[in-house]
């Protein structure tokens, strides 16, 4: 399949090229900067696209492009850093003194002008199609060009950047100083797809379909006739990935469903379903709420709580993995993103707020050799491979659930009693959310950034530990309270409450009061991330 190769400078934005790229059902890979020639050509390129970065190429150490890029004659885009250590390499000037240039401008196409340069029609054509659906912009920039490299004519200005997009038309090398990538630049995603399609020449193939049929020839080489064991969780990850392995290689799939007793309600009995109605693939349920329970009795420290469930987890895990005879292979439903973050070049490693885990996860010790069919997917295509794959819409479009369950919203003491008035309150929230049109779906991702959506990306109830004075049918109370917390957010790394319209919080908190017992007052969390979390553990 044809493909085209994103080399990250180490910008914050080089995941979105690669998803718009995917967007335009095109395929392409991620690489550091420096990856090695061999591993960048396996994939066939055919084109490259250089991402922005936040070094100076006149800093020492600072990243470049490796010669083997132009020898290999292809086009070449370079956004911001790149296209400044595009002009470095090729001899033009950039201009490491300017002063920073950030946040929205309005570019100037300058490619009708290209015409008295006799530039060979199809080139300019190029050009123009690069530029044409452009106006307004996302400059985030400090060094700027000043000369440009011989060979190439400016396509852009902008008020700050009298060089603010160039291409060399004989080379089909371009550089644009925005940001193309980013919600911000309007049309952005057209200047790729022109880019990948019209100058690097590659079909549109990646579709849900082929992928499929891809993983799957995939997945029987691997294995053959060996038997593999799946953890499903519930999430969309586990189960698409669980979905693909039977695909390929039906009955030799064992897929195992650990009930925790901190699923959502009725969360066990929809992935059961799912896995039997849909799929026609068995599914062992196994009920270990008790153990989860008692390990996590008088526990009340956040960071305790998750280590407890995800140890826990291990274990049930293992000994299932015995008694099914210990297959040699396990599929784990590592996606894209997570597979580039563990990689990518001059990032510091973020300081841990939380031990995040997947409950279905590895468990680091198991002697299991690994299938990882959502390896190379952002999660926007797993979830169209989960629907071809014929799984049910709920599943697939659920909002996101954190690995620890319902243990890190059931704040303080985690006992059956309260998790099941947690559960209950959650389920009112949700069905109401959901009556309403406002469950995040479809939409919460696509969304523009800048705008409000009414969405959410993922709402939940909290149960605090903390009790109050309430009157109810002229009898005092004294019973818990409970947040509600909603949220919308892009990519969960930050995230703005939902301005959720107040008659229907007030139905949500009449609800869960009258109907769950042990709970007289509901508040709703108005607070963004940062400083807050999403989960309040
Ligand atoms: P926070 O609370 O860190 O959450 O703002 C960001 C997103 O991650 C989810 N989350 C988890 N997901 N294992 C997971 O797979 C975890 O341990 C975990 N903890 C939080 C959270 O629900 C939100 O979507």
């Amino acid at each position: 399949m044809d493909s085209i190769a994103i080399l990250d400078f180490g910008s914050q934005y080089a995941q979105l090229i690669a998803r718009r790229v995917r967007e335009a059902q095109v395929y392409c890979e991620l690489f550091p900067w420096d990856t090695v020639q061999e591993k960048i050509l396996a994939i066939r390129p055919k084109g490259f696209i250089l991402s922005g970065g936040p070094r100076s190429v006149y800093e020492e150490g600072a990243p470049f492009i490796q010669e083997f890029i132009f020898k290999t004659g292809l086009p070449i885009l370079g956004i911001c850093y790149g296209m400044q250590a595009l002009t470095h390499a090729l001899g033009g000037k950039v201009d490491s003194s300017a002063q920073r240039e950030y946040g929205q401008a309005e570019i100037q196409s300058l490619v009708s002008g290209l015409d008295t340069l006799a530039a060979p029609a199809r080139y300019s054509t190029s050009a123009h199609l690069l530029m044409s659906s452009l106006s307004s912009v996302w400059m985030s920039h400090g060094d700027r060009i000043t000369e440009l490299p011989k060979g190439f004519v400016a396509l852009a200005r902008s008020g700050n950047s009298p060089l603010a997009a160039m291409g060399d038309l004989q080379r089909k090398y371009f550089g644009v100083q925005f940001h193309p990538e980013v919600h911000h630049t309007p049309n952005g995603e057209k200047l790729l797809q022109h880019f990948v399609m019209d100058i690097c020449g590659v079909k549109p193939e990646w579709t849900p379909a082929s992928i499929i049929e891809e993983s799957v020839a995939r997945i029987q080489k691997q294995v053959g006739d060996q038997r593999v064991l799946a953890a499903v969780s519930g999430g969309v990850d586990s189960s698409v990935a669980a979905a693909l392995v039977h695909k390929a290689i039906g009955d030799q799939l064992v897929s195992v469903f650990v009930d925790t007793g901190l699923l959502r309600k009725n969360e066990g009995e929809q992935v059961a379903s799912a896995f039997r109605n849909h799929l026609h693939s068995e599914l062992i349920a196994v009920d270990a709420s008790d153990e989860f329970l008692s390990a996590l009795q008088g526990v009340t420290e956040p960071e305790q709580k998750r280590r407890i469930v995800g140890e826990k987890f291990i274990r049930i895990f293992e000994g299932q993995a015995r008694q099914l005879g210990q297959p040699k292979f396990l599929v784990q439903g590592t996606i894209y993103p997570d597979v580039v973050e563990s990689s990518a070049p001059d990032r510091d490693k973020a300081q841990k707020i939380k031990s995040h885990h997947n409950v279905g996860g590895l468990p680091e010790d198991m002697q299991f050799e690994l299938v990882e069919p959502l390896r190379y997917l952002f999660k926007d295509e797993v979830r169209a491979v989960g629907e071809a794959l014929g799984l049910p819409e709920a599943l697939v479009w659920r909002q996101p659930f954190p690995g620890p369950g319902l243990t890190v919203r059931c704040l303080g003491e985690v006992t059956r009693e309260r998790v099941s008035r947690l559960r209950e309150a959650d389920a009112i929230l949700i069905e109401e959310l959901s009556k309403a049109g406002l469950l995040g779906s479809r939409s919460s991702s696509s969304s523009t950034a800048g705008q409000q959506s009414l969405s959410t990306s993922q709402a939940f109830v909290v149960l605090l530990p903390v009790r109050s004075v309430g009157v109810m049918g002229d009898q005092r109370t004294y019973q818990e309270a409970a947040a509600i917390r909603a949220v919308t957010t892009e990519d969960f790394m930050t995230a703005d409450w939902a301005r959720l319209p107040h008659d229907l919080l007030a139905r949500v908190s009449s609800r869960i009061v009258n109907e769950v017992e042990g709970i007289n007052r509901v508040v709703y969390d108005i607070t963004s991330k940062p400083p807050a979390t999403i989960e309040w553990e």
